[in-house]
Protein backbone atom coordinates (compact mmCIF):
# COMPACT_ATOMS: atom_id res chain seq x y z
CA UNK A 1 0.00 0.00 0.00
CA UNK A 2 3.23 2.40 0.99
CA UNK A 3 4.77 1.49 -2.31
CA UNK A 4 1.62 1.99 -4.10
CA UNK A 5 1.29 5.49 -2.56
CA UNK A 6 4.56 6.66 -3.29
CA UNK A 7 4.51 5.40 -7.24
CA UNK A 8 1.68 7.02 -7.37
CA UNK A 9 2.94 10.61 -6.15
CA UNK A 10 6.00 9.91 -8.06
CA UNK A 11 4.26 9.63 -11.32
CA UNK A 12 2.07 12.72 -10.60
CA UNK A 13 5.43 14.66 -9.68
CA UNK A 14 6.80 13.14 -12.58
CA UNK A 15 4.52 13.69 -14.96
CA UNK A 16 4.06 17.42 -13.45
CA UNK A 17 8.03 18.37 -13.57
CA UNK A 18 8.57 16.83 -17.43
CA UNK A 19 4.98 19.05 -18.55
CA UNK A 20 6.28 22.02 -16.79
CA UNK A 21 10.08 21.50 -17.81
CA UNK A 22 11.35 21.05 -14.59
CA UNK A 23 13.57 18.39 -15.14
CA UNK A 24 16.07 20.52 -16.67
CA UNK A 25 15.74 23.56 -15.07
CA UNK A 26 15.91 23.90 -11.05
CA UNK A 27 12.56 23.32 -10.14
CA UNK A 28 11.77 23.58 -6.38
CA UNK A 29 9.82 20.00 -6.71
CA UNK A 30 13.07 18.38 -7.54
CA UNK A 31 15.44 17.08 -4.61
CA UNK A 32 19.06 17.52 -5.90
CA UNK A 33 21.18 14.76 -5.14
CA UNK A 34 25.15 13.92 -5.46
CA UNK A 35 25.96 11.60 -8.33
CA UNK A 36 29.76 10.98 -8.38
CA UNK A 37 30.95 14.25 -8.11
CA UNK A 38 28.61 16.12 -9.21
CA UNK A 39 25.04 17.48 -8.00
CA UNK A 40 22.11 15.91 -10.01
CA UNK A 41 18.52 17.36 -10.23
CA UNK A 42 16.55 14.63 -9.09
CA UNK A 43 12.85 13.68 -9.44
CA UNK A 44 11.16 9.85 -8.56
CA UNK A 45 10.59 8.90 -12.24
CA UNK A 46 10.37 4.71 -13.12
CA UNK A 47 12.46 4.81 -16.48
CA UNK A 48 15.10 7.08 -15.94
CA UNK A 49 18.64 7.43 -17.64
CA UNK A 50 21.42 9.08 -16.16
CA UNK A 51 23.63 11.33 -18.70
CA UNK A 52 25.71 14.12 -18.81
CA UNK A 53 25.44 14.34 -14.82
CA UNK A 54 21.68 14.60 -14.95
CA UNK A 55 19.14 12.16 -14.09
CA UNK A 56 16.25 12.75 -16.78
CA UNK A 57 13.29 10.44 -17.52
CA UNK A 58 14.55 7.38 -20.32
CA UNK A 59 12.47 9.02 -23.32
CA UNK A 60 14.70 12.17 -22.62
CA UNK A 61 18.37 10.83 -22.50
CA UNK A 62 19.49 11.71 -26.05
CA UNK A 63 22.79 11.03 -27.25
CA UNK A 64 24.75 12.03 -30.65
CA UNK A 65 24.18 11.13 -34.52
CA UNK A 66 28.03 11.40 -34.58
CA UNK A 67 28.47 9.42 -31.59
CA UNK A 68 31.05 6.35 -32.18
CA UNK A 69 28.90 3.37 -31.56
CA UNK A 70 26.25 5.17 -33.36
CA UNK A 71 28.19 4.80 -36.30
CA UNK A 72 30.82 2.23 -35.86
CA UNK A 73 29.78 0.21 -32.93
CA UNK A 74 32.69 1.40 -31.46
CA UNK A 75 31.29 1.13 -27.43
CA UNK A 76 30.67 -1.03 -24.70
CA UNK A 77 27.93 -1.97 -22.09
CA UNK A 78 26.76 -4.29 -19.57
CA UNK A 79 23.72 -5.49 -18.70
CA UNK A 80 22.64 -5.30 -14.37
CA UNK A 81 20.19 -6.31 -12.57
CA UNK A 82 19.25 -5.22 -9.21
CA UNK A 83 16.70 -7.39 -6.59
CA UNK A 84 15.03 -5.55 -3.70
CA UNK A 85 17.01 -2.35 -4.21
CA UNK A 86 20.27 -4.03 -4.17
CA UNK A 87 22.44 -4.05 -7.52
CA UNK A 88 23.58 -7.56 -8.37
CA UNK A 89 27.06 -7.83 -8.99
CA UNK A 90 28.02 -4.67 -9.44
CA UNK A 91 31.56 -4.72 -9.01
CA UNK A 92 32.18 -7.47 -11.13
CA UNK A 93 30.05 -6.00 -13.83
CA UNK A 94 32.12 -2.73 -13.43
CA UNK A 95 35.14 -4.73 -13.62
CA UNK A 96 34.30 -6.03 -16.60
CA UNK A 97 33.84 -3.10 -18.40
CA UNK A 98 36.63 -1.52 -17.41
CA UNK A 99 39.00 -4.25 -18.71
CA UNK A 100 37.08 -3.43 -21.61
CA UNK A 101 37.62 0.12 -21.71
CA UNK A 102 41.52 -0.86 -21.19
CA UNK A 103 41.48 -3.31 -23.81
CA UNK A 104 39.83 -0.80 -26.54
CA UNK A 105 42.01 2.47 -25.32
CA UNK A 106 39.00 5.03 -24.75
CA UNK A 107 40.06 7.60 -22.48
CA UNK A 108 37.49 7.65 -20.03
CA UNK A 109 37.16 10.35 -17.91
CA UNK A 110 34.91 8.79 -14.67
CA UNK A 111 36.23 6.71 -12.22
CA UNK A 112 34.92 3.14 -11.79
CA UNK A 113 34.70 4.32 -8.21
CA UNK A 114 32.26 7.20 -9.21
CA UNK A 115 30.72 5.72 -11.93
CA UNK A 116 29.96 2.70 -9.53
CA UNK A 117 28.26 5.22 -7.15
CA UNK A 118 26.11 7.28 -10.42
CA UNK A 119 24.60 3.78 -11.03
CA UNK A 120 23.55 3.51 -7.18
CA UNK A 121 22.08 6.86 -6.92
CA UNK A 122 20.69 6.32 -10.99
CA UNK A 123 18.35 3.28 -9.11
CA UNK A 124 17.60 5.72 -6.12
CA UNK A 125 16.05 8.04 -8.61
CA UNK A 126 13.79 5.40 -10.49
CA UNK A 127 12.75 4.38 -7.36
CA UNK A 128 11.93 0.89 -8.77
CA UNK A 129 12.72 -2.39 -6.14
CA UNK A 130 13.47 -4.44 -9.45
CA UNK A 131 14.72 -3.90 -12.53
CA UNK A 132 17.74 -3.31 -14.95
CA UNK A 133 20.56 -1.06 -15.69
CA UNK A 134 21.66 -0.93 -18.83
CA UNK A 135 25.28 0.91 -18.29
CA UNK A 136 26.78 2.08 -22.07
CA UNK A 137 30.71 3.71 -22.83
CA UNK A 138 31.49 4.97 -26.16
CA UNK A 139 34.36 6.07 -27.72
CA UNK A 140 33.42 9.69 -28.03
CA UNK A 141 31.83 11.77 -31.36
CA UNK A 142 33.11 12.71 -34.41
CA UNK A 143 32.88 10.91 -38.08
CA UNK A 144 35.84 8.96 -39.23
CA UNK A 145 36.82 5.82 -37.83
CA UNK A 146 40.31 7.79 -36.60
CA UNK A 147 39.96 8.21 -33.14
CA UNK A 148 42.95 10.93 -33.52
CA UNK A 149 40.39 12.97 -35.29
CA UNK A 150 37.26 12.97 -33.11
CA UNK A 151 36.24 13.98 -29.85
CA UNK A 152 37.29 11.23 -27.22
CA UNK A 153 35.49 12.19 -24.53
CA UNK A 154 33.49 8.94 -24.12
CA UNK A 155 29.47 9.39 -23.82
CA UNK A 156 28.34 7.42 -20.41
CA UNK A 157 24.87 6.91 -19.84
CA UNK A 158 23.35 4.57 -17.40
CA UNK A 159 19.48 3.50 -18.25
CA UNK A 160 17.64 2.03 -15.60
CA UNK A 161 14.31 0.31 -16.89
CA UNK A 162 12.90 -3.19 -16.32
CA UNK A 163 13.62 -6.53 -18.54
CA UNK A 164 12.30 -9.80 -19.19
CA UNK A 165 13.90 -11.86 -21.41
CA UNK A 166 11.76 -14.82 -21.49
CA UNK A 167 8.01 -15.43 -20.65
CA UNK A 168 7.44 -16.56 -17.17
CA UNK A 169 6.13 -20.23 -18.40
CA UNK A 170 9.43 -21.01 -20.41
CA UNK A 171 11.44 -21.62 -16.95
CA UNK A 172 8.87 -23.86 -16.00
CA UNK A 173 8.83 -25.68 -19.23
CA UNK A 174 12.37 -24.82 -20.40
CA UNK A 175 13.50 -23.21 -24.06
CA UNK A 176 13.71 -24.57 -26.84
CA UNK A 177 17.35 -24.00 -28.84
CA UNK A 178 18.71 -24.20 -32.71
CA UNK A 179 22.17 -24.66 -33.67
CA UNK A 180 22.81 -21.10 -35.35
CA UNK A 181 24.73 -21.02 -38.68
CA UNK A 182 26.12 -18.03 -37.27
CA UNK A 183 29.85 -18.45 -35.35
CA UNK A 184 31.57 -17.00 -32.86
CA UNK A 185 34.28 -13.99 -34.13
CA UNK A 186 37.65 -15.49 -33.28
CA UNK A 187 39.43 -13.64 -30.67
CA UNK A 188 41.78 -12.30 -33.11
CA UNK A 189 39.17 -10.37 -34.61
CA UNK A 190 36.68 -8.71 -32.03
CA UNK A 191 37.73 -10.62 -29.02
CA UNK A 192 34.56 -12.26 -27.51
CA UNK A 193 35.27 -11.48 -23.88
CA UNK A 194 34.38 -7.80 -24.83
CA UNK A 195 30.71 -6.50 -24.04
CA UNK A 196 31.29 -4.68 -27.70
CA UNK A 197 28.06 -3.10 -28.94
CA UNK A 198 29.43 -3.58 -32.67
CA UNK A 199 29.42 -7.17 -32.05
CA UNK A 200 26.38 -7.75 -31.67
CA UNK A 201 24.89 -7.80 -34.94
CA UNK A 202 25.86 -11.14 -35.24
CA UNK A 203 23.88 -12.82 -31.65
CA UNK A 204 21.00 -10.81 -33.17
CA UNK A 205 21.09 -12.43 -36.68
CA UNK A 206 21.87 -15.88 -35.17
CA UNK A 207 18.54 -14.38 -32.79
CA UNK A 208 16.33 -14.08 -35.46
CA UNK A 209 17.42 -17.12 -37.19
CA UNK A 210 16.24 -18.70 -34.01
CA UNK A 211 12.94 -17.06 -33.79
CA UNK A 212 12.20 -17.81 -37.33
CA UNK A 213 11.89 -21.57 -36.56
CA UNK A 214 10.43 -20.95 -33.41
CA UNK A 215 12.94 -21.27 -31.20
CA UNK A 216 13.46 -19.21 -28.20
CA UNK A 217 17.68 -19.22 -27.96
CA UNK A 218 20.13 -20.37 -31.03
CA UNK A 219 23.51 -21.60 -29.70
CA UNK A 220 26.49 -20.59 -31.48
CA UNK A 221 29.86 -23.05 -32.20
CA UNK A 222 33.26 -21.56 -32.87
CA UNK A 223 35.34 -22.31 -36.02
CA UNK A 224 36.41 -25.32 -34.97
CA UNK A 225 32.84 -26.42 -34.06
CA UNK A 226 32.85 -26.13 -30.24
CA UNK A 227 29.85 -24.70 -28.40
CA UNK A 228 30.35 -21.39 -27.14
CA UNK A 229 27.51 -19.52 -26.16
CA UNK A 230 24.11 -18.34 -26.58
CA UNK A 231 22.95 -15.09 -28.26
CA UNK A 232 22.51 -13.40 -25.11
CA UNK A 233 23.52 -16.64 -22.21
CA UNK A 234 26.71 -18.52 -21.33
CA UNK A 235 25.51 -22.68 -21.91
CA UNK A 236 26.00 -25.76 -19.03
CA UNK A 237 25.10 -29.21 -19.10
CA UNK A 238 24.88 -31.97 -16.75
CA UNK A 239 26.79 -35.26 -17.52
CA UNK A 240 26.94 -37.72 -14.74
CA UNK A 241 26.08 -35.40 -12.41
CA UNK A 242 28.83 -32.86 -13.27
CA UNK A 243 27.86 -29.53 -14.24
CA UNK A 244 29.92 -29.04 -17.50
CA UNK A 245 30.61 -25.27 -19.31
CA UNK A 246 32.29 -24.33 -22.44
CA UNK A 247 36.00 -22.83 -21.35
CA UNK A 248 36.33 -19.41 -21.94
CA UNK A 249 39.17 -19.91 -24.24
CA UNK A 250 36.62 -21.08 -27.02
CA UNK A 251 35.93 -17.82 -27.38
CA UNK A 252 33.10 -16.55 -24.65
CA UNK A 253 31.76 -14.10 -22.74
CA UNK A 254 32.88 -15.04 -19.24
CA UNK A 255 29.27 -14.14 -17.71
CA UNK A 256 28.90 -12.93 -14.90
CA UNK A 257 25.91 -15.20 -14.14
CA UNK A 258 27.89 -17.87 -15.07
CA UNK A 259 30.51 -17.53 -12.66
CA UNK A 260 27.49 -17.19 -9.85
CA UNK A 261 26.40 -20.90 -11.56
CA UNK A 262 29.82 -22.28 -11.40
CA UNK A 263 30.35 -21.35 -7.49
CA UNK A 264 26.60 -22.65 -6.77
CA UNK A 265 26.70 -25.55 -8.40
CA UNK A 266 29.55 -26.58 -5.97
CA UNK A 267 28.30 -24.86 -2.93
CA UNK A 268 25.15 -27.97 -3.65
CA UNK A 269 28.03 -30.45 -3.67
CA UNK A 270 28.13 -31.00 -7.88
CA UNK A 271 31.39 -30.99 -9.55
CA UNK A 272 32.03 -28.55 -12.30
CA UNK A 273 34.23 -28.52 -15.20
CA UNK A 274 35.12 -25.95 -18.01
CA UNK A 275 35.71 -27.84 -20.58
CA UNK A 276 35.15 -28.17 -24.48
CA UNK A 277 31.90 -29.30 -25.49
CA UNK A 278 30.46 -29.84 -29.18
CA UNK A 279 26.91 -30.34 -29.76
CA UNK A 280 27.61 -33.77 -29.11
CA UNK A 281 27.50 -33.36 -25.45
CA UNK A 282 24.32 -31.40 -25.61
CA UNK A 283 22.19 -34.09 -27.70
CA UNK A 284 23.33 -36.75 -25.02
CA UNK A 285 23.11 -34.50 -21.69
CA UNK A 286 21.26 -35.53 -19.01
CA UNK A 287 20.39 -31.81 -18.49
CA UNK A 288 20.98 -28.34 -19.78
CA UNK A 289 20.27 -25.09 -18.76
CA UNK A 290 21.95 -21.39 -19.68
CA UNK A 291 22.66 -18.46 -17.56
CA UNK A 292 23.19 -14.80 -18.23
CA UNK A 293 21.79 -11.07 -16.03
CA UNK A 294 19.22 -10.89 -18.26
CA UNK A 295 18.15 -14.24 -18.43
CA UNK A 296 19.08 -15.96 -14.87
CA UNK A 297 19.01 -19.15 -15.16
CA UNK A 298 16.73 -20.96 -17.57
CA UNK A 299 16.23 -24.79 -18.26
CA UNK A 300 17.39 -25.75 -21.81
CA UNK A 301 15.20 -28.67 -22.92
CA UNK A 302 15.49 -29.09 -27.03
CA UNK A 303 18.37 -28.93 -29.08
CA UNK A 304 17.22 -28.75 -33.10
CA UNK A 305 13.66 -30.45 -31.89
CA UNK A 306 15.67 -32.96 -30.29
CA UNK A 307 14.73 -33.59 -26.16
CA UNK A 308 17.65 -32.68 -24.14
CA UNK A 309 18.10 -36.09 -21.33
CA UNK A 310 13.85 -36.05 -20.40
CA UNK A 311 12.59 -32.72 -22.62
CA UNK A 312 11.78 -31.44 -19.01
CA UNK A 313 13.88 -28.99 -16.99
CA UNK A 314 16.34 -31.42 -14.59
CA UNK A 315 16.62 -31.53 -11.26
CA UNK A 316 20.09 -30.36 -10.77
CA UNK A 317 18.71 -27.18 -12.83
CA UNK A 318 15.61 -27.13 -10.75
CA UNK A 319 17.65 -26.66 -7.24
CA UNK A 320 20.47 -24.21 -9.50
CA UNK A 321 17.80 -21.91 -10.16
CA UNK A 322 16.05 -21.91 -6.46
CA UNK A 323 19.55 -21.67 -4.98
CA UNK A 324 20.48 -18.77 -7.48
CA UNK A 325 16.46 -16.78 -6.47
CA UNK A 326 18.15 -16.70 -2.78
CA UNK A 327 21.77 -15.16 -4.34
CA UNK A 328 20.16 -12.43 -5.70
CA UNK A 329 19.57 -10.43 -2.29
CA UNK A 330 23.44 -10.22 -2.06
CA UNK A 331 23.70 -7.01 -3.90
CA UNK A 332 24.98 -3.74 -3.42
CA UNK A 333 21.79 -1.94 -1.97
CA UNK A 334 21.48 1.89 -3.14
CA UNK A 335 18.38 3.00 -0.26
C1 LIG B 1 26.82 -12.96 -25.59
C2 LIG B 1 26.55 -13.09 -24.13
N1 LIG B 1 26.99 -14.18 -23.48
C3 LIG B 1 26.78 -14.36 -22.16
C4 LIG B 1 26.09 -13.40 -21.42
C5 LIG B 1 25.88 -13.59 -19.95
O1 LIG B 1 26.71 -12.72 -19.22
P1 LIG B 1 26.29 -12.15 -17.80
O2 LIG B 1 25.98 -13.34 -16.96
O3 LIG B 1 27.49 -11.43 -17.33
O4 LIG B 1 25.13 -11.29 -18.00
C6 LIG B 1 25.62 -12.26 -22.05
C7 LIG B 1 24.88 -11.25 -21.29
O5 LIG B 1 25.16 -10.14 -21.26
C8 LIG B 1 25.86 -12.08 -23.43
O6 LIG B 1 25.44 -10.99 -24.07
Amino acid sequence: MERLFRLLVAGIRCELDSKMGHLKSKSPALVPIQSGSRTVPYACMAKVAWINGQIVPLEEAKVSAIDHAHLYGDGLFEGIRFYDRKVFRLDDHLDRLYHGITYLGFEMHIPQSELRQIVLDTCRASDEENGYIRLNVTRGTGLGLDPRNIDRTPAVVVIVSTLSLYPPELYERGLDVITSSYRMSPSDALDPRLKCIGGYASNIMAKMEGYKVGAHESLKLNHQGQVAECTGDNVFIIQNNVVKTPHPSVGLLKGITRDVALRLSEELGYKTEETFLTVFDFFTAQEAFVTGTAAEIAPMVKLDGRPIGTGKPGLITLRLMARFREETVTGVPYA
